[in-house]
């Protein structure tokens, strides 16, 4: 609905809060992008935290060869490069960004550069020519529109999927970027150090 479609009390582009933000709401002053925001992390926190007696279980990392897949000083901010990690396999695309904005796990001078697979992790979707380099994010994914915020490790922040989009880990040294692990599981794979699925 344009402005000038809007009945009166309709809530103008400006004014993006949420319903919890009324008289009588839950949290007020929150706006819609940070009360799904908070939504995204509490489901991630869910989904990777198991409290057994006394403890807690986060999502573990798996080490691989360190391989180099990058110089910084070719990096342009927002343009994705593409590169194949811990496999030569389609499920083990990623896509190497210079964000532009400071990111968990970024790395160079402006830690904003990271790495992520490109495999929708909810049903495998190809996520790869998705990212938007205004937000951040990648997606929305062509199947069930997972969207994944790379400033914050890549959780889910719209869609189906349960698990954010692995993170690969990242080392520089002088110019010369490195992977060196995934953090969260690959799509196909019960383990990250398996055999990759036949093709
Ligand atoms: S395959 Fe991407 S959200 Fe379902």
């Amino acid at each position: 609905m344009t402005s000038g479609t809007r009945g009166p009390g309709s809530q103008t582009p400006d004014n993006d809060s949420t319903d919890c933000g009324k008289p009588g709401g839950l949290l007020p002053n929150v706006s819609r992008r940070q009360f799904l925001l908070m939504g995204a992390a509490a489901v991630s926190l869910i989904a990777l935290e198991r409290i057994i007696p006394g403890r807690v279980l986060y999502a573990q990392s798996a080490s691989f060869d360190r391989q180099r897949i990058a110089s910084l000083s070719d990096l342009e901010v927002g343009v994705p490069a593409s590169f194949s990690y811990p496999y030569e396999h389609p499920t083990a695309l990623n896509n190497l960004i210079r964000l532009g904005a400071p990111a968990g796990g970024g790395i160079g001078p402006d830690n904003d550069v990271v790495a992520f697979n490109t495999t929708c992790p909810h049903m495998g979707f190809q996520l790869a020519g998705t990212y938007k380099p205004d937000d951040q994010v990648m997606g929305p994914c062509g199947w069930h529109l997972g969207t994944y915020d790379l400033t914050r490790h890549g959780i889910v922040i719209s869609g189906h999927a349960s698990q954010g989009l692995p993170q690969i880990t990242l080392e520089l040294d002088g110019d010369d970027i490195y992977a060196t692990g995934v953090q969260a599981l690959l799509f196909g794979f019960a383990d990250n150090a398996d055999e990759p699925p036949a093709l």
